[in-house]
């Protein structure tokens, strides 16, 4: 069996691929390798066989004994550890779920759904670094990967409703711990029936501008109750760097763009951080290359794959399946709010949601393993 080494295991997305590689039987296929970057010679969790003790993830010896890596540690280690891993002669394949190396030439951001031919054709060549998505993109993809695969997409843009967990762990226990303080500052407000809503309001408000450097620290700017239209780096040209990804990675993962020989679609947007916690949901205008029928362009995106949910475009299932809480937990991607807008039958609306730790993060990595290992 091959050893497989995995490292930020106990991180929040490292968490959520143990659970899913425990619910899919995927440890039956593999010898894993746990690592740690603090705990070493600790014990390792029950899913180990005959590696029970935790080796440290910076040690490249140790590392090299593996024929497949999966991180979940971040970009700051696979900057440092995987230079250092290729130079002393690693050719085992990197599966990482931070974002450092997905632009590389020699590496593919995988989907399998979606690009299961840009990855085998990689493979076939020899690539061995092997990358999941932006998880606005993965997601986006999972949804509409079906018009893209008929090539109708002329071009995208994409309006986002970000979750705090795309920030991380403690950027999920900020957004509670705000809408708790704005919650006790009107308490008593909120129990007096005759109370006035203006008068809550403005307490609300005065909270919101009230918090201590402390309680906005990550996130920058109070966001229970109120929104962050920018996610990630600016990159000086009015773009955000999440905003630079959404066509940037979708044509890399659909094998689309220069480096493919073919002109890139533009996938373009602005993207936006709610008080939502684990699920990511975007508004997308879509041009389309021609004026397909609309019961067409909804069975395309029905069938597409197993994952994908139409919802029909009607506001009681609308409400009821197009929304974070209806998705978070589950590997569903629904995909509603599909009509042709006023400006012409060549422009198409829809409404997707998706739960970013899982088709956003952990759920293309363990596939990505089992493609190894078959
Ligand atoms: N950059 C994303 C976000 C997270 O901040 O929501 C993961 O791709």
């Amino acid at each position: 069996m091959k050893l497989v080494g995995l490292v930020g295991w106990r991180g929040m997305v490292g968490s959520v691929l143990m659970q899913r590689m425990q619910e899919e039987g995927d440890f039956a296929h593999i010898e894993p390798v746990f690592f740690t970057t603090s705990n070493t010679g600790g014990k390792a969790p029950a899913m180990a066989k005959n590696e029970t003790v935790l080796k440290d993830a910076t040690n490249i010896d140790e590392l090299k004994r593996c024929e497949i890596i999966i991180s979940c540690q971040g970009g700051d280690y696979t900057s440092e550890v995987f230079p250092k891993l290729r130079a002393a002669g690693w050719n085992g394949y990197w599966i990482d779920a931070a974002s450092t190396l997905r632009m590389e030439k020699d590496a593919v951001i995988v989907l399998d759904p979606v690009n299961l031919n840009v990855i085998k054709d990689a493979m076939a060549k020899g690539v061995k670094n092997f990358v999941g998505g932006n998880c606005t993109v993965s997601c986006m993809l999972m949804g509409l990967g079906g018009l893209f695969k008929h090539d109708l997409v002329e071009w995208m843009t994409s309006m986002t409703y970000q979750a705090a967990s795309g920030g991380g762990a403690q950027h999920m226990r900020e957004l509670l711990t705000q809408f708790g303080t704005i919650n006790a500052a009107v308490r008593p407000l909120l129990d007096n029936p005759a109370s006035a809503i203006l008068e809550i309001d403005r307490q609300v408000l005065a909270t919101q501008h009230g918090y201590s450097p402390d309680e906005i620290k990550q996130f920058g700017a109070p966001l229970a109750g109120n929104l962050i239209p920018w996610i990630d780096k600016d990159l000086g040209n009015g773009q955000s760097k999440e905003e630079w990804k959404g066509g940037a990675e979708t044509n890399k993962i659909l094998g689309r763009g220069l480096d493919f020989g073919t002109a890139a679609i533009p996938v373009d947007g602005l993207c936006v951080r709610i008080g939502a916690m684990r699920c990511h949901s975007q508004a997308l205008t879509i041009k389309l290359k021609k004026d397909v029928p609309l019961d067409e362009v909804n069975d395309i995106i029905a069938s597409d794959n197993q994952w994908v949910k139409f919802v029909p475009n009607t506001r009681e299932a609308s409400v009821r399946d197009l929304s974070p809480a209806a998705v978070t937990g589950s590997l569903t991607i629904p995909v509603g709010r599909v009509r042709k807008m006023s400006m012409g039958g060549e422009y198409l609306s829809a409404f997707t949601v998706g739960d970013q730790l899982l088709w956003g993060a952990a759920e293309p990595l363990r596939r990505m393993l089992r493609i190894v290992l078959d």
